[in-house]
């Protein structure tokens, strides 16, 4: 599980001002990695010699080819961690510590919905590659601050997967202006209104799985309850150890008899049932 992925690409992903990259790791991680799980990356600086930053950090897998060997992660240079990420070179050797967690569970059949908001979107282009790969058919609802955000953190790939992709962008630079969680409310009304018409009910052959900001998961375990689809949430927390030793990342969860339970984000998780998630207590 701890081993050394090298660094085969490792470039800004879309505008600059985005500060995102993407970085493409050859190691034997690649071989029994899932959608939904993550990596836990070494960021020390190697030209100072210390242990500063100590704790490694957390990213999710975006895209598995084991094939190559390789996986890719994109991340957005946030703090002092991923600015030191950001300085790794091909060719170099990072620590790597996965793949960790949990990851999403794939129906046999019938149609998977990701909804995502913001970077969110990372995780689930893998879970979209492997539902395909199945034969499933896949929906994406984004949404973003703008149409630069969205171009810069990979519309085209999504793009290129040719599956049915609604746009949602806080300032209407690209599709329908406002939330994402809109759209879905529409579209899920829109399912249940057809279903009744019917006679049958056709979310059960619906799935969703979801990453972005708590409230907008929330909000789409919400919509998703009340029209009977099952739905994953791939929950984010900051970690300590990564693997289920320090309590670091401990969120709330309920169980079916009601009684409230706590799991590991970074063991037991980072994807759960959207409806085992208690929103308000989550850490
Ligand atoms: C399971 C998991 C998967 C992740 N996948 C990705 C990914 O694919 N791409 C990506 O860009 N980021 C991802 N993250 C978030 C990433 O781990 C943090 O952005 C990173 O650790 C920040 O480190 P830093 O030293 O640069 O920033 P810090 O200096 O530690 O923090 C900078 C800012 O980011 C916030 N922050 C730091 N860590 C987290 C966190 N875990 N959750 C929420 N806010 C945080 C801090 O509160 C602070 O405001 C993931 C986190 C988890 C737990
Ligand atoms: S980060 Fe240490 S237990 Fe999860």
């Amino acid at each position: 599980m701890l081993t050394e992925g090298l660094v085969v690409v490792h470039e800004a992903l879309g505008e600059e001002g985005q500060r995102l990259r993407r970085l493409v790791l050859k190691g034997p991680f690649a071989q029994t990695a899932k959608a939904g799980q993550f990596v836990a990356v070494q960021v020390q600086d190697s030209s100072i010699s210390s242990y500063d930053p100590l704790l490694r950090r957390p990213i999710s897998i975006a895209e598995i080819s084991p094939d190559r060997n390789e996986i890719t992660l994109l991340y957005r240079i946030v703090g002092r961690g991923t600015e030191i990420l950001a300085r790794a070179r091909c060719g170099e050797r990072l620590s790597v510590m996965g793949p960790l967690g949990q990851g999403f569970s794939l129906s046999a059949e019938g149609e998977l919905w990701l909804i995502a908001g913001g970077i969110g979107v990372f995780p689930l282009y893998a879970l979209a590659q492997s539902a395909l790969a199945k034969g499933l058919t896949v929906r994406l609802f984004w949404g973003g601050e703008n149409q630069q955000f969205l171009e810069s953190a990979g519309l085209s790939h999504w793009q290129a997967l040719g599956i049915p992709i609604h746009l949602s962008t806080l300032d209407g630079s690209l599709g329908q202006q406002g939330l994402v969680t809109e759209q879905l409310q529409e579209r899920l009304s829109q399912l249940v209104g057809q279903a009744k018409q019917e006679q049958l009910i056709d979310c059960e052959k619906i799935s969703v799985a979801t990453c972005g900001p708590k409230k907008m998961m929330q909000a789409v375990t919400e919509l998703c309850k009340a029209s009977g689809v099952q739905v994953e949430v791939s929950l984010e927390e900051r970690m300590g150890c990564a693997v289920g030793a320090c309590l670091g990342c401990v969120c709330t969860l309920i169980d079916v008899a009601g009684t409230l339970i706590h799991k590991k984000v970074c063991q037991d998780g980072p994807v759960f049932r959207g409806e085992e998630v208690v929103w308000d207590v989550l850490c």
